[in-house]
């Protein structure tokens, strides 16, 4: 079976086409994935101009297409076995240009449409092939899944593709935007995660005894908002401030901006409450597999931290490479491979505020 994922959640426009076979205990295989982003005019603006995005994803939509389906050697629409597209959460006109995209695509070739969840589909980047792991093995349930994003920081237990159930959340900033807005505080640009993760990167290159145990390396200036608390959740707003504060006594004393640690001080106290709370969720939930799935997934530290965790435990752990951690139309099509609930194109419109459980 060939899906085509379609996905313009946020100010990415991508395509990608997915094959799998079903009932297989194979991972699913990426033919083409395709993706254009008007980051750099986001770098300009410090953020994302939603007017701008979805204009953007206007012009790119056709193009993008055009070349998933060569990379595919996909030479007919109708070859394609059905059309993936999220649907929410998201911004709304950006959202708008992918399904309305996915509905005429639908109707032209006579194909069912499948609406997908942004969140949810973000786990499924573990369940595709990748040349990186080199593994072929489908994670097993029941299953933690950590889904770390610019918008959504979430624990999910997965007990089967139809059972999903969400046990923690972030109850203000998400991870992805608390790396975005500590970093816009020491001057850096957006997106900031990936800023901050190569200056903290670069601090652990200059201090190497203090890339192991973050305890150990005195990485503390900063707080570990609930980490104390009897449950799956956190806040990050604490933390956002509490660097804000900082930067700001620091320059009021006119002390030099140490720009590397203090990444790697940010860096280090966001790893600290997810790997934390992961952990907790592990140890109640007990499953066979843990998997992390968004952009902050991408994370190289995050990535250490969780294989640390993972080595002798009885679980296996999942982690996407990078390419599949951000926004793409691979995962997109992948989920509508395990969830494959075709609805007719008058039925399925944008929602913007869509919750992971919806
Ligand atoms: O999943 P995603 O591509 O888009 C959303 O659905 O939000 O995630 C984007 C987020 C941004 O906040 C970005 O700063 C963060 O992922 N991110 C990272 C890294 N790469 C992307 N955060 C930390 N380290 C990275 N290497
Ligand atoms: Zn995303």
């Amino acid at each position: 079976m060939k899906i085509l994922g379609i996905e313009t959640s946020c100010d990415e426009t991508a395509a990608a086409v997915v094959e799998g076979e079903l009932n297989s205990k194979k991972r699913l295989k990426d033919l083409s994935s395709v993706l254009a982003s008007s980051a750099e005019m986001q770098i300009k603006y410090g953020g994302i101009l939603p007017e701008q995005a979805a204009r953007q994803q206007v012009l790119a939509m056709l193009p993008v297409l055009k070349e998933c389906f060569e990379k595919a050697g996909i030479k007919d629409g109708r070859e394609i076995d059905g059309i993936a597209i999220t649907v929410g959460p998201g911004l709304v006109g950006s959202l708008l240009v992918g399904v309305e995209t996915a509905k005429t695509l639908a109707w032209i070739w006579d194909k069912p449409i499948i609406p997908v969840n942004h969140l949810v589909a973000h786990l499924y980047a573990n369940f595709l092939e990748n040349k990186e792991d080199g593994r072929r093995e489908v994670p097993q349930f029941p299953a933690i899944g950590l889904v770390v994003s610019g918008g959504h920081t979430e624990m999910i237990l997965l007990k089967s593709h139809e059972k999903i159930e969400l046990v923690g959340r972030t109850r203000d900033d998400a991870a992805g935007e608390c790396f975005d807005k500590t970093a816009r505080i020491l001057g850096l640009p957006y997106p900031g995660g990936p800023e901050i993760a190569r200056l903290a990167d670069d601090y652990f290159k200059s201090n190497p005894s203090s890339s192991g145990k973050s305890k150990d390396q005195k990485l503390d200036l900063f707080p570990r908002p609930l980490v104390n608390q009897d449950n799956f959740d956190w806040s990050f707003s604490g933390l956002k401030t509490s660097v804000l504060y900082k930067v700001r006594e620091m320059k009021e004393d006119q002390q030099e901006l140490n720009q590397e640690r203090l990444a790697a001080e940010i860096q280090e106290a966001i790893c600290d409450c997810l790997v934390f709370k992961l952990k907790k969720a592990i140890s109640t939930f007990e499953p066979k597999s843990v998997f992390v799935a968004g952009g902050v997934a991408a994370n190289k530290r995050l990535g250490e931290r969780l294989a640390e965790l993972s080595r002798e435990a009885s679980w296996t752990l999942f982690v996407p490479p990078p390419r599949l951690c951000t926004d793409n139309g691979s995962y997109i099509a992948a989920c509508a491979f395990y969830h494959f609930l075709p609805t007719s194109w008058q039925k399925v419109g944008v929602n913007p505020g869509m919750t992971i459980l919806e």
